[in-house]
């Protein structure tokens, strides 16, 4: 079957653009593509002047870790890592890449932002959901990406949290210069987008009617 078709989507740096669209419709997909854990049978991704297209898997895999982060539908949180092991994962991928104490303590600054800094210490099945999705955000902000892209991000939590991991998404552009993809269900989340499209059955297009 054929998840996405035509689709031709262009994120102008720096701003916010809200993915809407039934269940099934093909948003996880887009995600995976953009993130570029698929390849698509046809078509590239384009990261600033990099095309993916042209890359092997590794050169994939660095392109990802150093310029894009996601929040996946589901959080995939490492259960044996505290929450501050979880926010500095990517740096267990490449050590040497800063110093532990450095490292660690952007991870709090993170949390701290996130204002889940009193958790650090706790494992992800002693925190409640929505305390985990802000983890999971939490961990793809910690390469300081480009990109940042997130699934459902607000699917699992009550109004107030909701809007505060709303804000703290929707404001990434301004505080930290991130392009930002989200794809949801909640209609508030989107209206704070700088713009909304919907994929139907594959297709993209504009507007937030998800016939
Ligand atoms: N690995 C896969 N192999 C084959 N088909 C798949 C695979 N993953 C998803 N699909 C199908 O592709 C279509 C799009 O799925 P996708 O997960 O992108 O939907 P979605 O818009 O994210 O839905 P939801 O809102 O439920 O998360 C669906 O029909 C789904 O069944
Ligand atoms: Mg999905």
């Amino acid at each position: 079957m054929v998840a996405l078709r035509d689709v031709t989507l262009d994120l102008p740096r720096a701003s916010s653009t809200a993915i809407l669209g039934r269940s099934g419709a093909g948003k996880s997909t887009l995600v995976s593509v953009l993130a570029l854990l698929r390849t698509p049978t046809a078509g590239d991704v384009r990261i600033g002047d990099v095309s993916a297209g042209g890359l092997d898997p590794i050169g994939r895999a660095h392109l990802r870790a150093s310029e894009i982060g996601i929040v996946f539908q589901a959080f995939h949180l490492e259960p044996a890592f505290t929450v501050i092991e979880n926010v500095m994962l990517p740096w267990h991928f490449a050590p040497h890449s800063e110093r532990r104490r450095v490292a660690r303590n952007w991870a709090h600054e993170i949390l701290e932002i996130l204002e889940i800094g009193e958790l650090a210490a706790r494992r992800p099945n002693q925190i409640s959901g929505g305390q985990r999705q802000r983890v999971a955000i939490g961990r793809a902000l910690f390469a300081r990406p480009s990109l940042f892209i997130a699934d459902e991000p607000t699917g699992n939590l009550d109004e107030e949290t909701a809007n505060g991991v709303a804000d703290t998404i929707l404001t990434l552009p301004a505080r930290l210069g991130a392009t930002v993809l989200v794809v949801t269900h909640d209609a508030v989340v989107a209206e704070r987008a700088d713009r909304r499209l919907t994929l139907v059955r594959g297709r993209l297009g504009p507007g937030d009617e998800t016939r």
